[in-house]
């Protein structure tokens, strides 16, 4: 299926799937829910017999945590270091449980309670004065009026006032509109209404959120993918998938994306797979930037020359990633690809190291 679009929402990318599995779906669905906690859980960790992909590489006991909290009178909050999936995981949650994950505040430090709640058209607010015709909604009042679930991305980095509108809507249930009067003013929740909030855990911790609010939340740590055999299969699945998105005409190699992805495993723990210790990169080097990254390879081999990348890409690709948040970061990578790349077996870490000159800087 094409849409001309770059991507989709989940609803969107994977409707068929949701499709079916609310089809077989024949458990027992918590009030307001598009699908049971089982179907839910299926279409975010994949069920082989009903041709659902796996779309989120992690515990399913996670996910299992996740969707009770979700049935529960809390938000749920996802934290973790950065590119561990936090995002995908809202969205995949949020599309299970209400069919629609658009419903969506991206926290900064410039979002207002108006982006948060609600606003008004200013040209029928000066007509008519405040009428529910002339109310906007934002994500908030939407969710809460047609019972869905809210995703609330990096809520830490709003301001603290700000996230605190949060309060009374994830205890009370209701919202008030002043500017309103009668029944309009109070807008009550419906079944099915509640928040993912996401937060990152290396720019503003979770400590930049009040009490109050916290516990409001049950909180689940999304942690970076454990192994590198099932880090490579899902970096390969997701670069082969972006490379064919921008017409590449040859996937990936497998002898490249293992080299690549254990590059990225050693700089994010500081550790060789043969047990040297070496300096970490303070950088994140996280499975979402090795999948830009393959994709980047690829992309230059395709498009320079007509074949799959190769490590010397990766030598070229990589400073742009590794050395974005601290130049010490380029020194470290320069000395991990002169020490810890050289008499590696295979001709991939042979063309990694001979290449090592191409770092840029
Ligand atoms: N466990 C995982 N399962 C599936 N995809 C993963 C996983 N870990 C990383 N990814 C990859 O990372 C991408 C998602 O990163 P996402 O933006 O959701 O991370 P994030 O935790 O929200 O990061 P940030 O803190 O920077 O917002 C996915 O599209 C996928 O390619
Ligand atoms: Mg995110």
């Amino acid at each position: 299926m094409s849409t001309g679009l770059q991507r989709p929402p989940a609803e969107v990318r994977y409707a068929e799937e949701l499709a079916r599995l609310r089809e077989s779906d024949d458990g027992e669905r918590p009030p307001g829910w598009a699908l049971s906690l089982t179907a839910a859980r299926s279409f975010v960790i994949g069920d082989d017999k009903l041709g659902v992909s796996r779309k989120f590489v992690g515990d399913p006991s996670l996910i299992d945590r996740a969707l009770v909290s979700l049935a529960t009178d809390r938000g749920l909050m996802l934290v973790g270091e950065p590119g561990t999936a936090k995002s995908l995981l809202s969205e995949l949650l949020a599309a299970a449980v209400s069919g629609i994950s658009t419903l969506t505040i991206q926290g900064g430090a410039a979002t207002t309670e108006d982006q948060i709640k609600y606003s008004w058209n200013y040209a029928l607010l000066v007509a008519e004065g405040p009428s529910p015709r002339s109310l906007v909604a934002a994500p908030l009042l939407r969710g809460m009026a047609e019972g869905k679930v809210v995703r609330f991305e990096e809520i830490t980095r709003c301001p603290l006032e700000v996230q605190d509108c949060l309060l009374s809507p994830l205890s009370d249930r209701v919202l008030a509109v002043p500017e309103l009067t009668g029944p309009e003013s109070m807008v009550f929740a419906r079944e099915g209404f509640t928040v993912i909030a996401t937060a990152n855990t290396r720019d503003r911790g979770v400590n930049e959120m009040s009490a109050a609010l916290k516990r409001r939340f049950n909180f689940e740590t999304v942690f970076p993918i454990p192994d590198l055999d099932t880090e490579l299969s899902l970096v390969e699945a997701e670069a082969t998938a972006l490379l064919r998105r921008s017409g590449v005409g040859a996937p990936p190699r497998r002898d490249v994306l293992e080299v690549l992805v254990t590059v990225f495993r050693e700089l994010r723990q500081g550790q060789t797979a043969r047990g040297d210790v070496m300096d970490r990169l303070s950088g994140v080097m996280s499975t979402a930037e090795a999948v830009s990254v393959a994709h980047a390879v690829g992309l230059r081999g395709w498009f320079l020359r007509g074949e799959p990348g190769t490590a010397a890409d990766l030598v070229s690709c990589l400073a742009g990633t590794a050395a974005k948040d601290a130049p010490e970061d380029l020194a470290k990578l320069r000395r991990y690809l002169e020490q810890q790349t050289a008499g590696r077996p295979g001709a991939q870490w042979r063309a990694l190291y001979e290449s090592r000159h191409l770092l840029p800087g």
